[in-house]
């Protein structure tokens, strides 16, 4: 059975995988990195796991989450949907099942928050571990000046934690954001729409979604 050890170590994979954080650099859009790609993929499958779902499924979950971006190798617009059509071209060549691409293509297909939807535990998890991988270590520029809002919110966030209550069934996002750069106001104008999306995918892994910024909260 093909494992996220399979995929990390396929040198063919690995060569799309650098372009796209290469394109992403010359694009001056925050960084796409195995940093991020890992630790989405450790969240993903750490989700599922505490969450009781098979073994099996988990491991699916930390391959589409390794997996996530890799889109952005041809467009970063609807990198979701593009990535998903990619992946299947890999999944297929390393031999596995229908079943299982169809879980991780969707789940990458529907990551990003304009058009994404939980449909699956796979893909919820997914959801939740990539919008909780917010932190000033991914943003590339260095000129404050140059900053998006994005960049400025990205880079006011400290320090971001994903915890899973197994027993409560709740999953929390904790984030510690330095105010001098961006006002919890700005975090939300940017990212309502991805807590939004996290809440239905806790919902539909049969938790709670909470998010706390500097201790207090807000969902
Ligand atoms: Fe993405
Ligand atoms: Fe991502």
């Amino acid at each position: 059975m093909v494992t996220l050890e399979n995929i990390k170590s396929d040198p063919e994979i690995d060569m799309y995988f650098q372009k796209t954080n290469t394109y992403l650099g010359h694009m001056g859009a925050i960084v796409h990195d195995y940093g991020h790609a890992n630790t989405v993929a450790r969240n993903s499958r750490h989700i599922l796991e505490a969450l009781a779902f098979p073994r099996r499924e988990a491991e699916l979950a930390a391959v589409a989450g390794y997996l996530h971006d890799i889109g952005n190798v041809i467009n970063r617009y609807d990198h979701g949907r593009i990535g998903a059509v990619l992946v299947f071209t890999f999944l297929l060549n390393m031999g596995l099942p229908p079943e299982e691409i169809a879980t991780v293509v969707s789940a990458i297909g529907n990551h990003e928050e304009k058009t994404g939807s939980p449909v699956s535990s796979v893909a919820a998890a997914v959801i939740i571990s990539d919008k909780a991988d917010v932190h000033r270590a991914r943003v590339r520029k260095r000129d404050f000046s140059s900053f998006t809002t994005r960049d400025r919110v990205n880079y006011a966030v400290e320090h971001s934690d994903l915890k899973v209550d197994s027993e409560l069934r709740k999953i929390t996002m904790e984030l510690t954001i330095d105010l001098a750069i961006s006002s919890v106001m700005e975090y939300f104008e940017i990212f309502l729409s991805r807590m939004v999306l996290c809440r239905r995918a806790a919902s539909s892994l049969g938790c709670d979604f909470e998010l706390f910024i500097n201790e207090a909260r807000f969902l």
